[in-house]
């Protein structure tokens, strides 16, 4: 793009102060700014720009004045887990399970400069999370002799460095030509009238698309594709900050083949009705993630006819997607989630202002939103203590302390099946590709 046409199109679209710096930057500086504007899908900021408050939009009420319901939630037990085991194993050995990690977070919540997949959390050795991660990878890999390929989604800002921890740790055993990395798109923040953001001169403020960013990540870098070519039908999908996760179970993986479903979340029971977990509500006929920030009292506190709570399992973000179902939804605008924020930016000057209030919008998409277009969606329920222990934040509840313990404990359990016992008091770590 020269610098005509960025011009021409940023009249087009209303953003001309874009280039108000223009003549005062350098070459570099120009050539920068002219790459930034050609990346800027300026359809979707059209969209961005009518979602604002006062932008006359009416908000979509995606419960279409239902009230919600609690989905049925299955508990495979005996031949049905069996049959679900089975079914799993099968597509595992055929090679057609692919593993897809959302890792574009950064650490910064727990004072960890990097990305969150390089935080130490190997309770013997400091090993990160990405470490445990890809050994559950290679593990079932190993156990079915068939490559289970492993795309990972990454931000512009934590690509490299997620570069840098696999090839610093040898793909930790993994081979490379099976391990994806891409990365997520970016957009521009906004002021309430509408106006993109500079936060330099020559410099648009830009903030990574959310997890739900990860539909046209797929597509656009080829990992669709990729999924495709290998004959991949399901897909497993997790978030970075839960070492404990058991990464394409057999029985989940066959639990979601046998229901010939589109979308299957794994899903446990909450361990206080205020837990800070997104829950799966129906509406009517069809299946909406429900934030715990959208919640009622009523809804948090409300008791079923056995006296538990009614909404009583949260996601803890472990899908199984089928491969055609997420190459439809990449085909489709998502939804846009709003979030005020306080974003420095520039003055008519080109002073640079760091604001003390929220001054600015930046705009999140989130992969639950696809839910609803599931031809058919299943829930599995598990036990909490077995595989999800997140770390995010530095203390207190879901941090490193509790990370570590949990997944000690878990080890401790599993190597007491094996007839191995091990001292409450001993610091423990077991290589996942050794279980
Ligand atoms: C999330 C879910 C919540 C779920 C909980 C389980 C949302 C809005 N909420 O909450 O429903 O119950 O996890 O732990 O997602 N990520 C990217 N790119 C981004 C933003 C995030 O890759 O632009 C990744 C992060 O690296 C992480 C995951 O998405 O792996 C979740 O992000 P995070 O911000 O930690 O979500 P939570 O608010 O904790």
């Amino acid at each position: 793009m020269n610098y005509g046409e960025a011009k021409k199109t940023l009249a087009a679209n209303g953003q001309d102060h874009i280039l108000r710096f223009w003549s005062s930057l350098g070459t570099a500086a120009r050539k920068a700014l002219l790459a930034q504007i050609a990346t800027i899908d300026f359809k979707e900021l059209a969209r961005c720009r009518a979602m604002l408050p006062g932008a006359g939009a009416v908000a979509a009420d995606a419960k279409g004045g239902v009230s919600p319901t609690a989905p049925k939630v299955a508990e495979l037990k005996g031949k049905a887990q069996a049959a679900a085991f089975a079914a799993g194993a099968k597509e595992l050995a055929a090679g057609r399970v692919a593993v897809l990690l959302v890792a574009g977070g950064q650490g910064s919540r727990l004072g960890f400069e990097g990305p969150k997949g390089a935080y130490p959390i190997g309770p013997v050795t400091d090993k990160p999370l990405f470490y445990f991660h890809a050994r559950k990878v290679l593990a079932k890999a190993r156990k079915y002799g068939k490559p289970v390929p492993f795309y990972i989604m990454t931000s512009e800002a934590n690509y490299a460095a997620t570069l840098a921890c696999f090839k610093e740790n040898a793909w930790f055993g993994l081979n490379p030509r099976d391990v994806f990395l891409f990365k997520q798109g970016m957009w521009p923040g906004m002021t309430a009238e509408g106006q993109v953001i500079l936060d330099a001169p020559g410099h648009v403020f830009m903030s990574p698309d959310g997890h739900g960013g990860l539909l046209a990540a797929l597509k656009r870098s080829g990992a669709l594709a990729d999924m495709k070519k290998r004959g991949v039908r399901s897909v497993f999908f997790f978030q970075v900050d839960n070492p404990l996760v058991e990464i394409a179970d057999e029985a989940f993986i066959g639990y979601h083949v046998l229901e010939k479903s589109d979308y299957t979340l794994k899903l446990c029971a909450k361990r206080d009705p205020y837990e800070k977990v997104g829950m799966p509500m129906k509406f009517g006929k069809t299946f909406r993630m429900v934030e715990y920030t959208e919640m009622t009292d009523e809804q948090c506190n409300r008791k079923g006819k056995d006296g538990k709570l009614y909404f009583l399992y949260g996601s803890p973000a472990i899908h199984v997607f089928d491969r055609t179902f997420l190459e439809r939804e990449a085909l489709k605008p998502m939804p846009l989630h709003l979030a005020h924020k306080k974003i420095a930016m520039v003055d008519v000057k080109g002073k640079v202002v760091k604001p003390t209030e929220p001054n600015g919008y930046k705009f999140e998409k989130f992969i639950f939103d696809i839910l609803p277009d599931a031809k058919k969606a299943a829930f599995l329920a598990f036990d909490q203590k077995d595989e999800f222990s997140p770390v995010k934040n530095a203390e207190g509840n879901d941090s490193p302390a509790t990370c570590k313990a949990d997944l000690q404990a878990k080890w401790r359990r599993q190597l007491a099946a094996r007839g191995i016992l091990v001292s409450e008091n001993a610091t423990l770590e077991v290589d996942p590709c050794t279980l």
